[in-house]
């Protein structure tokens, strides 16, 4: 039987996209029946004003609800733990998260937690959530993480000083409102990160041994929207002409790797990012050109399709010649965007890349990667980019 035809589930919540979602929030919040809502998000996000905007919502349905904000950059164990006795002291009902990927994965852990009477460390891996979290609403701010429509949670492990990585049905959100005016007030940076992490979702998305006719379609798509829209976002923040569309790039590429899952770009960067708490778009972008040369023999037309939707032609070019164009493709968006390709300046010494290798391969991301990776292999990446 050809792989096309292999058996393959799609999940996705209910999503609303476009202008004003963020407003929906207290209806949505009602809907879903909230007696009183914990709202999860960040320091940052309140001082945007987004906060205040869903705050609002909650008041105009006449919803009582108490802020947790104190999630980090990379949640924490002991984050979700005060925010899931905050939920149970306070009697909360429904989380509603505002915020990047940071507040989601927190709200989905304290979900986890309340709901199944454990510490959230118990539920690392596949499929290991037994109980249903409590409804669970999400409005995303970045272009990136595609929490609001994934079965993924990363919670940092601050003993182990690694991330772990719950892949789950019982963390889709029962809805995601996400609306491009959230974009508007990221920093150039934050964009430039958020954005190599959907390329990254996408481009995974398309090459994972999990992929499907219909995961394809959506990596595909988001690939194209991230390379025609992404530099220009970076410039002009404020245009909503390109949020929106990095925003749907965002959404297209969580539809994607969702469900075809990820591979070692992402169980590298969990590992670096767990490690030194470095941010997770940061840590993909640099990572990603050294897997793809890694990875590229493995599934060589399912690369040239990426380099070819990224407007590469391919024409006459050896195989060699081929991965040299992809790599060099993203590079230069990489430099374009002001991210610089080397983990030296972030902290990490050439010692500490053996135990980021033993991280890395035990990710539950690494079991998707198109091409078995060995402890050296690993290794090799991380110098490569040292
Ligand atoms: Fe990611």
């Amino acid at each position: 039987m050809s792989g096309e035809w292999a058996l393959r589930k799609f999940v996705a919540p209910e999503f609303l996209f476009g202008v004003g979602a963020i407003d929906l929030a207290g209806q949505y919040a009602r809907n879903l029946g909230a007696k009183k809502v914990l709202l999860v998000t960040d320091s940052g996000v309140g001082k945007s004003g987004w906060v205040a905007r869903v705050t609002a919502s909650l008041d105009k349905s006449a919803l009582p609800y108490v802020i947790f904000e104190d999630v980090s950059e990379n949640p924490k164990v002991a984050e979700v733990r005060s925010g899931a006795r905050l939920y149970e002291a306070a009697g909360c009902n429904v989380i509603v998260a505002v915020g990047g990927g940071s507040p989601m994965d927190c709200a989905k852990a304290i979900g986890i937690v309340v709901s199944n009477g454990r510490d959230i460390e118990d539920f690392e891996g596949v499929d290991r959530v037994e109980f249903p979290i409590p409804p669970l609403v999400c409005i995303p701010t970045t272009a990136g993480s595609s929490a609001d429509v994934s079965q993924f949670a990363i919670i940092a492990d601050t003993r182990r000083l690694t991330k772990m990585a719950i892949v789950s049905k019982a963390v889709v959100p029962d809805v995601a409102l996400i609306d491009p005016q959230t974009l508007t007030t990221l920093s150039p940076y934050q964009i430039a990160c958020t954005g190599m992490d959907a390329l990254t979702h996408a481009i995974e998305a398309y090459v994972s041994t999990a992929h499907s006719p219909i995961t394809d379609l959506h990596a595909l798509e988001a690939v194209r929207l991230v390379e025609a829209n992404l530099p220009g976002a970076v410039d002009q923040p404020f245009s909503l002409d390109f949020q929106g569309a990095m925003m749907l790039a965002s959404l297209n590429a969580g539809l994607a790797f969702s469900n075809a899952i990820l591979g070692a770009v992402h169980a590298m960067a969990h590992s670096l990012g767990g490690y030194l708490d470095l941010p997770h778009g940061e840590c993909n972008a640099i990572l990603l050109t050294g897997v793809i040369a890694f990875n590229y023999s493995s599934c060589p037309e399912r690369y040239d399709r990426i380099a070819e939707t990224m407007g590469i032609s391919l024409q006459g070019c050896d195989a060699a010649a081929r991965i040299g164009l992809l790599v060099n493709k993203i590079s230069e968006l990489r430099e374009n965007i002001g991210i610089s390709p080397t983990i030296g300046r972030l902290g990490v010494k050439r010692s500490d890349i053996p135990r980021l290798a033993e991280f890395a391969m035990l990710d539950a991301c690494m079991a998707t990667n198109p091409k078995m990776m060995r402890r050296q292999d690993i290794e090799e990446i991380y110098e490569e980019i040292l």
